[in-house]
């Protein structure tokens, strides 16, 4: 992915707790942001040189801020030219023992209990976690699935899906070992909708018929349900109801139209294109009638759903 040309941002995802060759905690995450930051990089709500572990790694290796991020936004240092320009500061080197002192208060250091107790709170690790290097790094890594998630949804209205693309999607929730690769947070919101809202307006109504989203229903539960979830709540694929549907049908103008293409075309992940015209469209049905769209007369073919216009919208 170009990361500058779609505008994305990164995590540093360097914890506090790796040192370089002279053995200085955090100075490779500094590094990093500063790094990040100077590119226009950095993503949102990181601090590029903080008054936290950033001013105590700043201190303890008597380096001043202000020359520090100069030093990185005019020269572009590569991390080994980082440390040297540290070493040179230092006259040549740095102690042994400074080193260490510098270490250990990075690692004894705490959170105050009340931002510790929110950040184990929202990354859900134990109340016995305290100590911030573990609780900052559990907040990149959340903060890397996030972005992974916003980003999959994006692309894949784009709708010129690359395999390559949805490989290393499908590849990197089996690395992470997360079963539930769907967005946890935007899965947590989505409620299962039930058909009881009117649609907005006649003309952008799309048909299909009951019976019709029966014979869907088993044919989800067949072909779909195994990674997008029993009850559309999403898995391994993206939840196809409730908000995350809403978000992206709402970033993207989404149309029942281009999910089903997108659908019928590349989906199920393992055999694109597989299942006969009648069961993607019986499938929509299903989609839609979970999603709140009421029943009507007239069955969904395959050439309705496809040039159907009505918005894609969780009710
Ligand atoms: C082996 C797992 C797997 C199976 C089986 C599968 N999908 Fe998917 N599906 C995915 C993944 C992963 C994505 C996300 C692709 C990406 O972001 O690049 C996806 C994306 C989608 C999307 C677009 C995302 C959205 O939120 O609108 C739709 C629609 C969809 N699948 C429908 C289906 C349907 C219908 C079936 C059954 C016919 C099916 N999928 C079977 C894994 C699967």
């Amino acid at each position: 992915m170009n990361t500058a040309a779609t505008g994305q941002k990164i995590v540093p995802l360097v914890s506090s707790s790796v040192a370089g060759p002279i053995g200085a905690i955090h100075l490779p995450r500094l590094w990093a942001k500063l790094t990040l930051h100077h590119a226009g990089l950095l993503s949102e709500g990181y601090d590029h040189a903080g008054t936290g572990f950033d001013q105590m790694t700043i201190d303890a290796l008597g380096l001043k801020r202000d020359d520090v991020i100069a030093f990185v936004k005019e020269k572009h240092p590569t991390y080994m030219q980082f440390e040297k320009y540290v070493l040179d500061q230092n006259g040549g080197s740095i102690s042994k023992e400074k080193i260490e002192a510098h270490n250990g208060a990075i690692r004894g250091f705490n959170h105050a209990d009340d931002l510790a107790a929110k950040m184990q709170k929202s990354s859900g690790a134990h109340a016995h976690i305290k100590d911030a290097v573990t609780l900052n790094t559990l907040e990149d890594l959340d903060e890397l699935h996030s972005h992974i998630n916003a980003s999959r949804q994006e692309h894949v209205m784009t709708l010129g899906l690359r395999r390559a693309s949805v490989t290393a999607v499908t590849a990197f929730a089996l690395i992470a070992g997360a079963s539930t690769f769907g967005s946890s947070a935007l899965n947590a919101m989505s409620k299962p909708a039930h058909a009881h809202v009117a649609m907005a307006s006649a003309a952008g109504a799309v048909s299909y018929s009951a019976t019709q989203a029966a014979t869907g229903l088993k044919a989800y539960g067949a072909n779909c349900a195994s990674c997008h979830g029993e009850k559309l709540e999403g898995g391994v694929g993206p939840a196809l109801s409730g908000a995350t549907l809403n978000t992206l049908a709402k970033n993207t103008h989404l149309t029942v139209g281009d999910m089903f293409t997108f659908m019928s075309q590349q989906m199920p992940l393992n055999a694109p294109a597989s299942l006969p015209k009648e069961q993607y469209a019986a499938i929509m049905a299903y989609v839609l009638k979970y999603n709140g769209y009421p029943a009507g007369s007239k069955a969904l073919t395959y050439a309705s759903a496809t040039d159907s216009k009505v918005v894609m919208k969780s009710k």
